[in-house]
């Protein structure tokens, strides 16, 4: 019965227990009173369980246009997008919300609306709905809501939810703990943090009973942005009640997000970056093509994802990564003397492109060219192998080390054999022939070799080479705590 209903939708709407056979119908009454709900609560557990197993067409319009673009070419997912819940509760500052929808979606989020009653007062389902890109939801008891999404899901499917603007009103009865409509029933059932957007009279938040309540909210761990100081909707009135402005709201959501949604928070995380100089003498050098590009934006990502970084990077013009504790060095011998002051670490990416070799008799002074004399022989020497030497570590070696291949031919049978050869966990290989431009370049092609096997990644840019590795290293740390 119930995958018949889910295929004609119509029925769905017009279903009433009298029109189930006898059969049926004593088959739910005893289920009913075995489960002690009313027969019409029975059928709607039924379906609510049918519904969250089955799935349906609502949640993938919830999946960002972006990533099902990406998924329909056939490319890895990236990370998902945080998820929002914005509930709009009925004050006049309602209308600034609608260009909340539109931060937060600016922001990368997928953002889903509930309407209060009084709400529907200031905006419309319609409107907000246009702006949301799907239908907004306002009652508890709508079957067509409870059918496919239903409350319990509202609150579990969002990554945060925002409350703006939360009234006096809306915010006694969370306080208090009702659930009496769509709203409240979600912040009951809510586990994700929830930020409310206070905004109402001076005077109302002033008043001990609102006073009471955020104090109790506060207690509770709910977040707070605004009220601020100014006018007020009514003529001549001004004071502190007026809703934080959306920016100002859209910038404490992506705060709490990267709080609540960092995969990497608590780890520490060590990368090298960019090319190593090794002297000739005072003002000369042997040194190669790389950017720090890469290795950079590995150290971003992991900042944002909520990571402890600290990048030492050789001589780049690209400037540091915000949030990333940088060390600057030249040489290979330097790098080496950074990386192991930088241990512990539970993780360790070396993406820098050390040179292999320095010169073992590099001058104190500048070597001087003069007429009839021999060019001078450059004798060279092996310059400490950074990975292989943390990653043969018997004491503070990172959980996962990881090392880059750039290889010109054989680019995964090489990168397969340095695995083994180095005693690192991964290796990101790349192929660095001039043609393909990746050194210097803003693009890569990644094999990624573990010692599972060889994965190729799509051409992306560094950047999301980045954030897809991050995805990848915080899978295989939370397999392996
Ligand atoms: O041996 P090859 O240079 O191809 O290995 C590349 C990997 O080894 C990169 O991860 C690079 O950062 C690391 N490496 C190193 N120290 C060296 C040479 C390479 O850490 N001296």
């Amino acid at each position: 019965m119930i995958t018949m209903l889910f295929q004609k939708d119509y029925f769905m709407a017009s279903l009433t227990v009298r029109q189930l056979d006898e059969r049926l119908k004593k088959l739910l009454r005893l289920r009913a009173a075995r489960n002690g709900r009313s027969v019409e609560d029975e059928v709607r557990t039924i379906l609510r369980q049918a519904a969250d197993e089955a799935g349906h067409d609502e949640l993938e319009a919830f999946t960002p246009p972006a990533q099902q673009a990406r998924a329909s070419r056939g490319e890895p997912a990236r990370p998902q997008a945080k998820r929002v819940l914005l509930i709009i509760g009925g004050g006049i500052a309602a209308y600034k919300s609608l260009d909340l929808i539109r931060r937060l979606k600016e922001r990368g989020l997928a953002v889903r609306c509930i309407l209060t009653k009084a709400a529907e007062q200031f905006v419309t389902p319609l409107a907000a709905g246009a702006i949301v890109g799907e239908r907004v939801f306002a009652d508890l008891f709508d079957p067509a809501h409870e059918f496919d999404v239903g409350h319990i899901r509202l609150a579990r499917e969002a990554d945060l939810i925002v409350v703006a603007p939360a009234t006096a009103d809306l915010m006694a009865k969370i306080a208090a703990g009702l659930a009496s409509d769509l709203a409240t029933a979600v912040l009951l059932a809510a586990s994700s943090k929830v930020l409310l957007a206070p905004a109402m009279n001076p005077l109302m938040w002033a008043n001990k009973a609102t006073q009471r309540n955020v104090a109790q909210l506060a207690a509770d761990g709910f977040a707070f942005v605004g009220p601020n100081e100014g006018e007020m909707a009514e003529a001549g009135e001004r004071g502190l009640g007026r809703m934080a402005e959306p920016l100002e709201i859209a910038g404490q959501v992506s705060k709490l997000l990267t709080q609540a949604g960092a995969p990497l928070q608590g780890k520490r995380v060590l990368v090298t970056s960019g090319p190593t100089h090794e002297p000739i003498d005072p003002v000369r050098y042997i040194a190669n093509r790389s950017s720090g590009k890469q290795g950079h934006a590995i150290a971003a990502a992991a900042a944002q994802a909520g990571a402890d970084v600290t990048l030492i990077s050789g001589p780049v013009d690209v400037p540091d990564p915000p949030g990333v504790r940088t060390v600057h060095v030249e040489t290979a011998r330097e790098m080496l003397q950074a990386v192991e002051r930088a241990l512990p670490a539970d993780v360790a990416i070396f993406a820098a492109a050390v040179a292999d070799w320095r010169v073992a008799n590099a001058g104190a002074q500048k070597i001087k060219k003069a007429a009839g004399q021999a060019t001078p022989a450059l004798s060279l020497v092996e310059n400490p192998d950074i990975l292989s030497t943390i990653a043969h570590r018997a004491s503070e070696r990172p959980q996962l080390v990881i090392g880059f291949a750039a290889e010109t031919e054989n680019v995964a049978a090489n990168a397969k054999a340095k695995l083994a050869a180095k005693g690192c966990d991964w290796i990101l290989a790349n192929d660095v022939s001039p043609q393909t431009g990746i050194m210097g370049g803003d693009r890569n092609t990644i094999e990624l070799v573990t010692a599972t096997g060889v994965e190729p990644w799509p051409p992306q840019s560094k950047e999301d080479v980045a954030h897809m590795l991050i995805a990848r290293l915080a899978d295989a740390l939370k397999e392996n705590p």
